[in-house]
């Protein structure tokens, strides 16, 4: 079984690319209910995105009440450059026999430009034949690690990564232009729960993840995180590939 969290599509992507290669499962996290599984005896694995060098509230969650003790457990955290040590938090939650980062377009679209074009294609590209090793080695039931960590990833992991969750992850600056249709995709995908429709427009919760699922994904483009993200272009694994 394996188990994706992924706000755009690159998580989501490695997990369906992992399932084929190992004739297994993937499911969303965010769809299913964690204590509905009894993972004794079998092979799981767990992907999701990297967030200021550390899991994701909503994926760290999910995996603390999955039960029973697997045969074999691997982790693959996707990441625009570096994973730090999220590997080594989210082993200390769910035991991992394996661990493994794989590059993906960054999406973090609150303070840069979103990648897009050849250079976000050309990275999807290069980790196509990083998660044919993966399979292989999982296949073989292989331990093994393999994440590029960064420098200083101790430090980024620790104190920066506390930093971002006590002080980055606010819903404040949100708002939706208008462009709004008052579709509620934003509501659908939001991890958190946090958005809601007030007179067919978003309005925001205090809880968030920073995921970038909402501004990210609303198909009119009409999210916006204070003045920055007015002129950025949005991301979307899907939208990149077509
Ligand atoms: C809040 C946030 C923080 C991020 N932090 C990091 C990071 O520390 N290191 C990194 O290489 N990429 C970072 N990224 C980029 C994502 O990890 C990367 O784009 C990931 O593949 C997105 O996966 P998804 O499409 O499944 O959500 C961050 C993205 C977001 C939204
Ligand atoms: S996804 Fe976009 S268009 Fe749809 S309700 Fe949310 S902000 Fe409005
Ligand atoms: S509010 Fe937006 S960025 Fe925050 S958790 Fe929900 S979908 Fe993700």
């Amino acid at each position: 079984m394996i188990f994706y969290f992924s706000a755009t599509g690159n998580s989501r992507w490695a997990a369906l690319q992992l399932a084929e290669m190992l004739g297994d499962r993937a499911v969303d996290m965010m769809k299913r209910d964690p204590g509905g599984y009894d993972l004794t005896g079998q092979t799981v694995g767990l992907v999701f995105p990297v967030h200021a060098w550390g899991v994701p509230g909503p994926a760290e969650r999910f995996v603390r009440k999955l039960r029973g003790k697997p045969s074999f457990a691997y982790a693959v955290a996707t990441c625009g450059a570096e994973a730090g040590k999220a590997l080594e938090m989210l082993s200390g939650v769910f035991p991992l026999d394996s661990k493994y980062s794989i590059v993906m377009p960054d999406n973090y679209i609150f303070m840069l430009e979103p990648e897009t074009g050849d250079a976000a294609r050309e990275k999807v590209r290069a980790a196509g034949p990083k998660l044919r090793k993966i399979a292989a080695e999982v296949q073989a039931r292989r331990p093994s690690e393999d994440v590029e960590r960064g420098k200083l990833a101790g430090l980024k992991s620790g104190p920066v990564h506390a930093l971002f969750t006590r002080f980055a992850c606010s819903t404040r600056p949100f708002y939706a232009d208008i462009r709004c249709n008052g579709c509620g995709l934003c509501v659908s995908v939001c991890p958190e729960k946090s958005i809601r429709l007030e007179n067919g427009k978003p309005r925001w919760g205090t809880r968030c993840c920073q995921c970038s699922a909402c501004i990210n994904r609303c198909p009119v483009e009409a999210i916006q995180y204070g003045k920055g993200t007015r002129k950025r272009g949005r991301y979307r694994l899907e939208a990149l590939l077509k």
